[in-house]
């Protein structure tokens, strides 16, 4: 059973307003592959490479605005761009991949709140992934393995705090989860 933290008015509302973007992303050509059992290392180091150009701005304004933050929210323990970094010299993946060229609008720290829920979210999906990749004998996914036992506390840990914090401005928040989902979405999808 979920804590109370984890069923807060917020997160249900996150929930809810997201699923239909969760799906979304969820249907892109690397999920397809991973599902379908067809994936190849190629497609995992593409997939790798948007992700890196997504979490690295992303990650770069959250650092920008880290001192909104307390050292409860562990900022240092989540950034997680360095190790797509690690991952694309396995797949022979030379430089650092091209950066989404929209930006989300992350100013404010509720804005920050709702791109940090979906990408924080992420971390739960990664652990699917990575299972799916042993199996198709892909084992370079430091990214996807990522906090390994240490994401569902580290995801209940931001739970908790968002429930507290989102209460400043939930409307901008749940906006900002929208945006951030379906931007990953468009950027996912182009070639
Ligand atoms: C990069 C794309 C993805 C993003 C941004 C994303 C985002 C999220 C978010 C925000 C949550 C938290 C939902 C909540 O409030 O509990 C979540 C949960 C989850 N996601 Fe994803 N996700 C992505 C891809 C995937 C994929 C491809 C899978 C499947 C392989 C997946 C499987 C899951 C699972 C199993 C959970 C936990 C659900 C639960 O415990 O109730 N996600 N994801």
């Amino acid at each position: 059973m979920s804590s109370v933290t984890e069923s807060s008015a917020i997160l249900h509302q996150l929930r809810k307003e997201t699923s239909p973007f969760h799906d979304a992303v969820e249907q892109n050509s690397f999920n397809l592959a991973l599902t379908a059992g067809t994936v190849t290392a190629a497609d995992t180091a593409r997939f790798l490479a948007k992700m890196y150009g997504f979490l690295q701005p992303y990650e770069h304004q959250l650092q920008a605005h880290a001192a909104a933050f307390g050292p409860e929210w562990q900022l240092d323990q989540r950034y997680r761009a360095p190790l797509i970094l690690e991952d694309l010299p396995h797949f022979g993946y030379a430089g650092i991949p091209p950066r989404c060229p929209v930006l989300l609008p992350l100013a404010t720290r509720a804005q920050l709140l709702g791109a940090m829920y979906v990408l924080e979210g992420s971390t739960l999906g990664g652990q699917v992934i990575a299972r799916q990749l042993d199996k198709a004998g892909i084992t370079a996914h430091a990214f996807f393995t990522g906090r390994a036992e240490r994401t569902g506390p580290l995801w209940k840990a931001f739970c908790q705090l968002l429930s507290e914090a989102a209460a400043e401005d939930p409307a901008t928040v749940v906006a900002s989860a929208i945006l951030t989902f379906q931007t990953l979405s468009a950027w996912l999808n182009q070639p």
